[in-house]
């Protein structure tokens, strides 16, 4: 398996080529980024957490920018006239969908990696953009499906691969979209720290590198799930987990993660905690968020709880989860509060 990073970047990706072959993404590239960022609850005496609400995106999560600046460099990379583009890559879930659905808004092929744990409706999102999807032994996770989109590409290269986990455009659209974003909504202030779970690294690494500018102490933490921590020496499991992070296994480390110069630390969200957060902040503010980022809300309360009140701690909230996870967490809260009492932060 080849891990080398590739396609650096000094901007995102032009859209100008895409938008002109494919005028009816112009609708689509309008309603992309520009997501609220909004004050969530932190701790009392604590820093101000804010998070970048994301599921706002077109298809409902931050990997409408990622899917967007790949697709555009592809675009931009191909010769229209010598073979049509067919557009290949691995994803936990959020990838899958938002690639899929450009692929159909432009009738260009899309063929996912995915592991076989994917959820009904992300398979029936996936057929509906009619989709071809290879599906891997979920017990493989993260290895599994990038060596198994790589192996595919070496074998049928008529699939142009994206490469999600080591295509610079990858953190150029973080650094230069979703983080610069960041930049202007702190109006003037800067982030003492910055939280993001690690999937492909890109959005801590590209979000770090826009952060770090306006305050070169910035802090950064990654948030990986409890059952499989980033650089874990074990071998992937099959374990419940939220989504859309979580560490290789063997040993290795997401490439992107080395890009970030200062040390990062990491803290683990275990399932069942980020569950119960998720349903707990939806009880709180009313706002549906997802695994990832209620284990982000966990984290960023721990780190809030350390920073002092005139310091402010930025999160994302990558997209809005399912019902069925929030009940879930309902169900595990509740019969916790049963046991307990009350419980009076997101760390219950
Ligand atoms: C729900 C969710 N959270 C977090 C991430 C992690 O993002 P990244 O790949 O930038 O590390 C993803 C990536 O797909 C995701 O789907």
């Amino acid at each position: 398996m080849d891990f080398s990073l590739f396609n650096a970047q000094t901007v995102a990706p032009s859209t100008d080529k895409a938008l002109q072959i494919f005028p009816q993404l112009r609708q689509y590239s309008e309603a992309l980024g520009n997501t609220p960022l909004i004050e969530v609850p932190g701790p009392r005496n604590g820093a101000r957490i804010l998070a970048k609400l994301e599921s706002r995106n077109p298809s409902g999560s931050i990997k409408d920018r990622v899917a967007f600046g790949l697709f555009c460099d592809a675009v931009n990379n191909h010769d229209f006239d010598s073979a049509p583009l067919r557009l290949l890559d691995s994803s936990g879930g959020n990838m899958a969908r938002a690639l899929a659905h450009l692929g159909h808004l432009c009738n260009i092929p899309v063929h996912v990696v995915i592991p076989d744990s994917a959820s009904d409706e992300l398979l029936q999102s996936l057929s509906s953009s009619k989709a071809i999807v290879t599906k891997v032994d979920r017990k493989h996770f993260l290895l599994g499906i990038i060596a198994r989109s790589q192996q595919i590409a070496r074998e049928e290269p008529g699939w142009t691969l994206l490469s999600q986990h080591l295509n610079l455009v990858n953190t150029a659209v973080h650094q230069y979209h979703t983080g610069a974003e960041i930049c202007r909504q702190l109006d003037g202030s800067h982030a003492d720290a910055w939280i993001s779970a690690v999937g492909t690294g890109g959005t801590l690494a590209g979000v770090y590198a826009a952060l770090s500018q306006q305050n070169p102490q910035l802090h950064v933490v990654g948030c990986t799930p409890s059952e499989m921590p980033f650089g874990t020496m074990e071998p992937p499991n099959d374990l419940s987990r939220f989504a859309g992070a979580g560490g290789f296994g063997f040993g290795f480390k997401q490439p992107f993660v080395s890009l970030i110069p200062s040390s990062v630390t990491f803290q683990s969200v275990s399932n069942d905690k980020s569950l119960k957060a998720m349903y707990r902040f939806f009880e709180e503010t009313g706002i549906p968020i997802g695994g990832s980022a209620a284990a982000n809300w966990v984290v960023a309360y721990n780190v809030a709880a350390k920073f002092g009140k005139d310091a402010t701690v930025v999160t994302v909230f990558a997209d809005a989860g399912s019902n069925t996870d929030r009940e879930r967490g309902r169900q595990l809260l509740n019969s916790e509060r049963k046991v307990n009492g009350s419980i009076s932060n997101a760390n219950s």
